[in-house]
Order: C-alpha cells, then sequence, then structure tokens
C-alpha cells in the first residue's frame, strides 16, 4: 500500500485488493468491538463486497462479533420490494447479514416503497441522529461521481431524499437487470450532508472504469456537477484505490 501525496482527500493505493479489504476491516473491527458498538454505513455492490467477505472470515474464523453495531444502508432502488433479486436490502442480507451476527433490529434501509417517500426520508435522518450519528460510513463512487445516489446534480446540504436515477447509473446497472428497461427510474438515497455527517468516511474506488472519476473527484473543482468532490474537506476521509482506478493520478 503506498500512499499518494498532496492529495485533497489522503488517497492509498494497493497492490492487493485483499489488502484492501483487511484494512478497512481491521478499522471496522476496531468500531464494532468497542464496548458502546459502533454505526456503519453500508454501501453495496461489486465495490465493498471483498470487505464484507472479510468480516464474514473473521466471523467464521476469530468469532468476530457485529452484535452490538447498528446499520444503515446508503440507498435503495424505488419500486422493487424488499425480495427483489436486485434490491439492496436482499443484496445485502445474502451478502453481509447472513454470514454475520448483526442483530436485525439494529439493521436499517431507506423505505423506497412507502406511500409518502418524504416522510420516510425524515424518518431515516432522525433514526440514524437517535443512533448517535454514522461512526464509519463505506462508500463507493459512481463513473459520474454519485455517492449513494447523489446524482450529478445534488447540493453539498442534501438530506436523505427521492431521486431520479442518472442514465450511466442505469446503464452500469442494466447489467444485473437484464436489460435497462427493467431498471428503475428512481431511487431514495441518504444526501450529500448525510453522508458527511458520518464522523469516517472510507471511500473505495475499484478498476480502470473510474480512473477518470477518481482523478476528477480529487482535481476537479468542488460543485454539484460531480457530487464525489463533497468529499474534499471531511475530516477523516480516505480514498481506497486499487491500482486501476489509481492509474489516472
Ligand atoms: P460500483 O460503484 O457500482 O462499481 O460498485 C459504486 C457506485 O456506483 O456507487
Amino acid at each position: 500500500m503506498r500512499p499518494i501525496v498532496d492529495s485533497p482527500i489522503p488517497t492509498f493505493v494497493f497492490d492487493d485488493r485483499e489488502e484492501l479489504a483487511r484494512t478497512l476491516a481491521d478499522e471496522v473491527e476496531a468500531l464494532v468491538t468497542r464496548s458502546q458498538g459502533a454505526v456503519l454505513g453500508l454501501a453495496t455492490g461489486s465495490t465493498p463486497i471483498d470487505a464484507y467477505r472479510e468480516f464474514a472470515r473473521r466471523r467464521r474464523v476469530n468469532g468476530l462479533s457485529f452484535a452490538r453495531a447498528t446499520t444503515f444502508n446508503l440507498d435503495e432502488f424505488v419500486g422493487l420490494g424488499a425480495e427483489h433479486a436486485q434490491s439492496f436490502r436482499r443484496w445485502t442480507r445474502e451478502n453481509l447479514f447472513e454470514h454475520v451476527d448483526f442483530d436485525p433490529a439494529r439493521t436499517h434501509f431507506p423505505d423506497a416503497d412507502a406511500h409518502d417517500r418524504a416522510a420516510a426520508s425524515r424518518e431515516y435522518e432522525d433514526a440514524i441522529r437517535a443512533a448517535g450519528g454514522i461512526d464509519l460510513q463505506i462508500l463507493g463512487i459512481g463513473r459520474n461521481g454519485h455517492v449513494g445516489f447523489n446524482e450529478p446534480g445534488s447540493d453539498r446540504d442534501s438530506r436523505t431524499r427521492a431521486v431520479e436515477l442518472h442514465p450511466w447509473t442505469r446503464e452500469d446497472a442494466a447489467k444485473s437487470f437484464g436489460s435497462m428497461e427493467f431498471v428503475p427510474l428512481r431511487a431514495i438515497t441518504m444526501g450529500v450532508a448525510t453522508i458527511l455527517d458520518a464522523r469516517r468516511l472510507r471511500v473505495i474506488a475499484l478498476g480502470a472504469k473510474k480512473a477518470e472519476i477518481v482523478r476528477q473527484t480529487l482535481r476537479a473543482s468542488q460543485s454539484r456537477a460531480l457530487p464525489s468532490t463533497w468529499l474534499r474537506g471531511h475530516a477523516d476521509v480516505r480514498l481506497y484505490l486499487d491500482l486501476d482506478a489509481a492509474s489516472s493520478l
């Protein structure tokens, strides 16, 4: 692992993705084993999956317990229902919760299927606050600079809300849905300000497809055209990259 010097976000490049996953897992382990437990913000998809596999391995091999931890997922598609194969609720259950011992009563998802999504969004913000805020938020970056589903155009002070998905986001999701026409048009996401409220942000980008947005996240001027630029200036943010994602730096 090597740090990038003079980066506006402390940035670390790993030539081994497993080492990246272990680095994040070390930090999460230290948090969840504190007597007061931890509040984790969870991303989904291929970006965090190695870290989640490492959580599961530590559960199996070392008996690491997540039972005192609380979780809040970042986002969810509108209109799928919790059991849909592509819902983030189901993905998180199958890829994380079934392999570790989180207490289901302490796991939270934005209610994308609520009749009143504005009220559900406010309730999500309230629940995060009532839990004491997020200690560590795990994040990916979309090719278009989205964080969560805060697509281009998202303000620095945005909060949990329903959003329209950007064409690139739907395009990237099309493979897992089988075709673009099955990809939902909308989602609920934590806002940029909700994310920036987390005490630590650990942002992962993997693969050559992310090289350009990683470069822009660090070098472009901060604006809502590139929501990932809002991460700069957070008091405790780190960017973890593999070699390909770092190839344009
Ligand atoms: P991924 O990227 O879909 O490649 O995991 C993260 C994201 O789009 O937020």
